[in-house]
């Protein structure tokens, strides 16, 4: 069985941090429907939603995916690169609890979980505004039971590793070429986004779906084009605050 922990959306999203985009009202009730939809989306895919509440203190914190990386075998609980984004730990360290071991990055790293791309026993970690070095390293050193393998990757005009590439397929990513670089991902097949439509590179992949964003309709028909079946999910709202599908949700094995 698949969870997905998600968080409601504040009714501050208005003062969430921007990093590359300029700030342009969103709409609250609009953005809670687009979580609901999306919620239900996850549900019909076969996951349990494990919706914690919305915190009116917390402006970004219905993007859940930076506070914790939750492998089979450990959540590492982040340290977000965004000190008001801090306090978004407390109430995901206390669910996860219940089905993992914990970890915790510690200061001086500082880690956001939409740098994080795991494919297979490779970790790539975005080394961005949020992400730094210190966090490689602690990454590395909790990791390294398991066979795993922590890499840094440069990337540049987005705030995530994941704005720039996630995994859509079984071998198969979708990347920004203008944002990272698609020759370190040796062994996998690339799908370019459209150029017109340069942060279109996030969608959330499950056992059994693909959860693309309706508002990026030109990569979507790549993604078509490729034998793919993306399902589509309105997020303007989220978009607006630099956030994408894989952002407003954990998926973990029960
Ligand atoms: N607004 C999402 C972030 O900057 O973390």
């Amino acid at each position: 069985m698949l969870i997905a922990l998600t968080r409601g959306v504040s009714p501050a999203m208005n003062r969430c941090e921007l990093t590359h985009l300029q700030r342009r009202p969103i709409d609250i009730v609009l953005a809670d429907r687009q979580h609901q939809a999306y919620q239900a989306t996850l549900a019909a895919q076969g996951c349990t939603v494990l919706a914690l509440a919305a915190d009116a203190g917390l402006a970004d914190s219905v993007f859940v995916e930076d506070t914790a990386i939750v492998l089979d075998e450990v959540a590492i609980v982040t340290r977000p690169g965004a000190p008001s984004r801090r306090p978004e730990t407390t109430a995901v360290t206390l669910a996860l609890a219940s089905y993992r071991h914990l970890a915790l990055i510690e200061a001086p790293a500082t880690l956001d979980g939409g740098d994080v791309l795991v494919l297979g026993r490779d970790v790539f970690v975005g080394q961005g505004s949020r992400s730094n070095a210190h966090a490689l390293t602690q990454l590395q050193t909790i990791l390294q039971p398991w066979g795993y393998t922590v890499r840094g990757v440069a990337m540049h005009d987005c705030l995530h590793l994941k704005s720039a590439v996630t995994r859509v397929a079984p071998g198969r990513l979708l990347l920004n070429p203008a944002w990272v670089d698609a020759t370190l991902f040796q062994g996998w097949d690339v799908i370019p986004v459209h150029p017109a439509e340069p942060a279109a590179a996030n969608a959330l992949l499950l056992e059994t779906a693909l959860i693309y964003p309706r508002h990026t309709p030109l990569t979507r028909q790549r993604l078509v084009a490729e034998g793919l079946m993306p399902i589509g999910v309105d997020i303007s709202e989220f978009a607006k605050a630099e956030g994408g599908v894989s952002c407003c949700s954990i998926i973990f094995a029960a």
